[in-house]
């Protein structure tokens, strides 16, 4: 249903700006609208066409409008959750809601949200008005800070977690421009996309990086890392433990334990938007610098926050700056204040916190803590697995061959030669399924990515994992694909 309201609006932009909107006769006006329903529209006319990103073009999750089929339809007793009924996104993030992630999300509404009477009482109304420096608010941001320590697993006092309004890509602007100053070197591991997008973000602050390059579906080796490491001063090493575009997994572990023997001074940071809450950090133990995520993916939160953990040797770092940080929105100096007001539960201000983000926040990290850390990643290791051995049954290839460079928390799938992402990704959409495009600039029409975390992943009764298998054997069916024997 709500799949139809947005064709029904999208078929509106298609035609055009109402006429009401401008004046009779003017044209003035038009040609802004009109350029960028052109843009809109030239996707929609030719399908496939790529939608373009800075590093990539994301191609094959762009279907023409025309071509998207008919959703699925539910009937009531498919109903689990408050939630209308919608195909389920398993895409690798953002990521399906847990109803009581979403539901805190009207936190004023319903001072308990799932109280028999859903109604509020005027003591309810009282003890619900909070602002974002009113005490429960702040009490609630504070406990959310505490319980992050506990998902990175951080028990030093001198770690620092941020959380700030803002997406996974803030994380990057954070680490540019507090941790490294203007000259300095950075080597970033690349395994797919997002080691070009961040060191490109690092470009832009005066940073020189030197990328190390795997092969599409690995990952950079240690005695490359080694023999870099070697060659120049690098004031921090970056590694994108998942890289969405890939589905490959770093040893981050590993790659901590090489820097600190070879490069001691090296900053280690880790790009953790695609594996935190799924994938094991050990953040004290492994000794790392920097993680920084977002929300929308493991985390199980709506897209909106970035979040940080960051050592207290990177807090000194930045207290040794012989310049000011490059940044106003995205400077420790604004937000360390802040962040540790808030975990002492002292009311606090640099810039608008997302009360309605911490909320949920708090209601995820509750959710996931209240379960053992170990149960969690191994629940979604065996879900990865069982996701792999399906594709590989099928006859199917991965881009990420070797067990040891495969994410737990999605899987990228190379298509058969005579299928399609245009016509594959609207067949599954059509049983219910979302699944995302290629985003590997080299490669992008020639794989599908399958994204398996959260609840998806740990709330078996939703059975998200094994529809969505069982619907990809349908519609790999349905388009005449045959295995080879
Ligand atoms: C590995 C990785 N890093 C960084 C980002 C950027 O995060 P965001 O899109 O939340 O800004 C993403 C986004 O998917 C990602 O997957």
């Amino acid at each position: 249903m709500v799949r139809n309201r947005n064709t029904e609006s999208l078929h509106q932009v298609l035609q055009g700006p109402s006429p009401n909107i401008y004046p009779t006769g003017s044209t003035q006006q038009a040609s802004p609208a009109k350029a960028r329903l052109s843009l809109i529209s030239r996707h929609l006319e030719k399908p496939g066409l790529a939608l373009n990103t800075p590093f990539s073009r994301e191609k094959a999750s762009l279907i023409g409008l025309a071509s998207i089929p008919a959703g699925p339809t539910f009937s009531k007793a498919d109903m689990m959750s408050i939630q209308v009924n919608h195909p389920t996104l398993l895409i690798p993030g953002p990521v399906e809601f847990d109803d009581e992630v979403l539901q805190s999300m009207a936190h004023y509404r319903w001072v308990n949200q799932f109280s028999e009477s859903r109604q509020y009482t005027d003591a309810h109304q009282r003890h619900q008005i909070e602002s974002h420096v009113g005490p429960s608010f702040v009490s609630a941001f504070g406990e959310a800070l505490s319980m992050l320590r506990k998902l990175f697993i951080t028990s030093d006092p001198t770690s620092q977690p941020f959380v700030v309004s803002g997406s996974g890509t803030l994380g990057w602007d954070f680490v540019a421009s507090n941790l490294v100053e203007r000259g300095d070197d950075v080597l970033v591991l690349h395994s797919g996309y997002f080691g070009d997008s961040f060191a490109d973000c690092f470009q832009i602050y005066g940073i020189n990086t030197t990328q190390l390059k795997a092969p599409i579906g690995s990952r950079p080796q240690l005695p490359e890392i080694e023999q870099a490491l070697k060659e120049k001063n690098y004031a921090a090493i970056t590694i994108t433990h998942v890289d969405t575009s890939t589905g490959v997994l770093s040893d981050v572990k590993a790659v901590s334990e090489l820097v600190h023997r070879v490069s001691p001074d090296t900053l280690v940071i880790v790009d953790g938007v695609c594996s935190v809450g799924s994938e094991e950090i050990r953040f004290d133990e492994w000794k790392l610098d920097v993680v920084l995520t977002a929300s929308q993916k493991a985390i199980g939160v709506p897209a909106g926050l970035c979040i940080l953990m960051v050592s207290g040797r990177a807090i000194d770092r930045f207290n040794g700056r012989k310049t000011l940080p490059s940044s106003y929105f995205a400077s420790f100096k604004n937000w360390l204040p802040i962040m540790k007001n808030y975990e002492a539960k002292k009311p606090s201000y640099f810039a608008t916190p997302s009360p309605q983000l911490i909320r949920a926040l708090h209601t995820s990290l509750s959710q996931i803590l209240s379960v053992p850390l170990e149960e969690r990643f191994t629940i979604h290791k065996l879900t990865s697995q069982k996701v792999k051995r399906a594709i590989t049954d099928l006859g199917l290839k991965q881009l990420a061959e070797r067990p040891e460079n495969q994410a737990n928390s999605m899987t990228a799938i190379y298509l058969p030669e005579d299928v399609k992402a245009p016509e594959l990704l609207p067949n599954l959409f059509k049983r219910g399924i979302v699944f995302a495009g290629g985003l590997h600039k080299q490669i992008a029409t020639k794989y599908i990515r399958f994204g398996h975390m959260g609840v998806s992943v740990t709330d078996p009764s939703r059975n998200d994992i094994d529809k969505a298998i069982e619907a990809l054997k349908d519609s790999l069916a349905d388009i005449g694909y045959q295995q080879k024997q």
